[in-house]
Formats: structure tokens, sequence, C-alpha cells
């Protein structure tokens, strides 16, 4: 199968990855120690019970606080369109107690059709997918994002990148004591010909170290470059990544602020189950509040729920609640709306930015805007 970005065949590498058949990855070989090892804390495991059996049981077990004599018993909050979000004293009862790791079930639900509507990954497309697609709430991209390297990465693994990467990742790639492996890209995404010569000649150039199993991309709105994936690109380095049985990290934090018609992504096109994508309501809602959602292959994201269970536990309840409250009181159709609007905010603003560089600084800056 053409692996190579040939613009004349674009649309044939497109088609011919959607109808391909699932090429299923070894998950577990593409853990690290941590995501092979790491066991449902014994607290998770009661709760996971519970869930399967569809009851509430008395839990002794869990340090919960007592809400009877905990400050606050309701709240809220005023929106820009002047409509408000009211908690009262059963939602501070959830909101002062701790809860399900994956997050609640409600805005989790939401999230799923959002996905589905918006990527239509073809592990929630075809009845008969092999691995089951999951989706759970996070601590916003960064937190989801070490959480994934917790689990997936080890002290001298490699891991694929494109030229320039969101700075805070390379810390934490740093941190785990992995090696960075750049790719070389451009406006278009990353090269899947530079792709293919790197695993193909590893055991070569890279004595004593691993093949890489893991690839990061920013594939909408790159930070710090701003550009954005073609198409024929995210289905190119794809099939590499097949050829190869690499699992790729999507950092989607920008996705719904691209200017115009909103581009591919890989979790559109993840017909194997490989993609583990990354989404932050940061851009969205605001940055505070610490949340996001991670989507994608279950034997993955189960991993990282265990790793949570042992780190955070749980996002913020309230966050959660308040968020999910304001969702569903739009709808799906009014936050494209509202998304939208978003997006042509930062346009316009992004217009004034590179008049000004234009008057004051041309001849000094390279100017690229790419969303
Ligand atoms: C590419 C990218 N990913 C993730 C983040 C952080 O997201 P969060 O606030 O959800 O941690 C940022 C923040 O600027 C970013 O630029």
């Amino acid at each position: 199968m053409e692996t190579s970005h040939n613009p004349r065949n674009g649309y044939t590498i497109v088609s011919q990855l959607l109808s391909s058949p699932v090429s299923r990855p070894d998950y577990q070989g593409a853990l690290g120690r941590v995501g092979r090892r790491i066991e449902d804390n014994r607290l998770r495991a009661v709760v996971i019970k519970e869930m399967a059996l569809g009851i509430k049981m008395i839990r002794l077990s869990n340090g919960m606080p007592c809400p009877d004599p905990l400050p606050i018993t309701g709240a809220q909050f005023s929106l820009r369109d002047g409509t408000v979000v009211t908690m009262d004293q059963n939602d501070m009862d959830a909101i002062t107690s701790y809860n399900y790791c994956e997050g609640i079930q409600e805005l989790r639900n939401w999230l799923t059709e959002l996905t589905r509507l918006e990527h239509k990954p073809p592990q929630l497309e075809m009845a008969d997918h092999p691995e089951p697609f999951d989706l759970t709430i996070t601590n916003g991209s960064t937190d989801a994002t070490r959480g994934i390297f917790h689990i997936m990465l080890d002290e001298g693994d490699s891991i694929l990148l494109e030229n320039d990467v969101y700075s805070t990742t390379i810390g934490q790639i740093k941190l785990f004591g992995a090696n960075p492996v750049t790719v070389d890209s451009d406006e278009q995404g990353m090269l899947a010909d530079h792709l293919e010569s790197i695993l193909s000649s590893w055991p070569q150039t890279h004595p004593k170290t691993k093949r890489p199993r893991v690839l990061f991309a920013i594939t909408s709105c790159n930070n710090p470059t701003s550009y954005t994936w073609h198409e024929e690109r995210l289905a190119a380095v794809y099939l590499v990544c097949r050829k190869y049985d690499v699992i790729i990290l999507e950092d989607g934090a920008y996705y719904f602020l691209q200017f115009g018609e909103r581009k591919r992504s890989f979790q559109s096109l993840d017909v194997d189950g490989r993609v583990v994508r990354m989404d932050t309501f940061s851009k969205l809602i605001g940055a505070g509040y610490r949340l996001g959602w991670i989507s994608g292959p279950a034997t993955i994201i189960s991993r990282y729920l265990r790793s949570m269970a042992q780190n955070t536990i749980h996002p913020s309840v309230l966050s959660q609640l308040l968020v999910y409250r304001i969702l569903h009181q739009w709808g799906h159709e009014r936050f494209q709306v509202e998304v939208k609007h978003l997006a042509a905010e930062y346009k316009k603003r992004a217009q004034l930015m590179v008049k000004a560089l234009e008057k004051y600084c041309t001849g000094k800056s390279k100017k690229t805007i790419g969303c």
C-alpha cells in the first residue's frame, strides 16, 4: 500500500486506509513497565464491582468526608449569556465526596457523542471492531499526557516527535528519562518517508535501544508552529505507524479553534485502535477548571485509569458538574456555534497581531498563521 506523500493520490491514501482491514496493535508490547504491571488499587476494585453489579454500596473504607459539617451548601455560576447554573445540596454532596476515576458518566456520554459526531472514529463506527473504544475525563491535557507517558515510557525509551513540540511535553519526556526522536515535518505535518527511514534503520542507527513504539503529535494548530496536518500526511504517517506497530498520541488542544473548516484528525482515521487522543476544555471553557478528556483503545485507557487512581484519583467534581451542566444546556448544535464564535474571535486577534508585526517588525520575523 502507498505510504509516501503523493499529492495526486491523497484521496486514495485516505480512502484506502479507511477501507483496509484492522491491524490490531500489540498493546502489551507498547506499554512500559508501569503500564504492564499496574493493577487496580483496592478501593477502585470495589467501585468497579459496584458499577458492574449496578448497586450502591455503603463503603466504610474510602475515607469519605461527612458532608453535613462541610462549609459550602450550594453555588451559582453566571454565564455570559445571562443564564445561571445552580448547584444545590445534592450537587454539593457529590462535589464534597470522592467520585469515579472515569469521571461523571453523563459528561463521558456527552463527550463520546461529540467525538462520534466530530471524528467518526472507526472504532465507534464499526460494530465488530476487536478493540472497544473508551473515553474518560482528565485533569486537562498536561496531566493526561503525563499519565500516558507514565504507563507507556520507560527510562531510555525513544519517542517520535514533530520538529516543534509544546515545551511542557518535551519537559515531561525528559522527566521520564525518554529520548525524543525528531521526525522532519513541514507545514502539512510529519514526513512519512523520514519516519519510515528512521524506523526501518533503527537497530543499525540506534544500537542497544528499543525501536520506538510511541509517536506524539499536535495535529491541529500546533503549539508553537500553528501548523495543521493535511489529511494525506495523517494517512501516510498512520500507515507507517501500522507497519511498525507504533501507538499514536494525538494532542488536540486547539482542534476546535481552527480557522475555517476543521481538518481531519488521526482519530478519524484510526481503523486499528492505535490512536490515543487528548482533548481539553482549557481553551473552550477555561484553563483553571483543569478539565479535559482522553479517548481511544480501551486497553490503554484502562491502564491510564489505574494510574490516575493512584495519583489524582479523579478530576474535580465541581469542574465536571459545572461543565456538564453548560454542555447539556447548550446541546451539540449550540456547542458548535460557541466554538465557531471562539475560533472567529481568535482569528480576528491573530489578524490584528499579524498587522502589528508587519508594521513594526517587517524584516525581523517570520510570519506563520497556520490555523
Ligand atoms: C499543545 C498543547 N497541549 C496541551 C496544553 C495544555 O492543556 P491543558 O490546559 O489541558 O493541560 C497546551 C497549553 O497551552 C498546549 O499548547
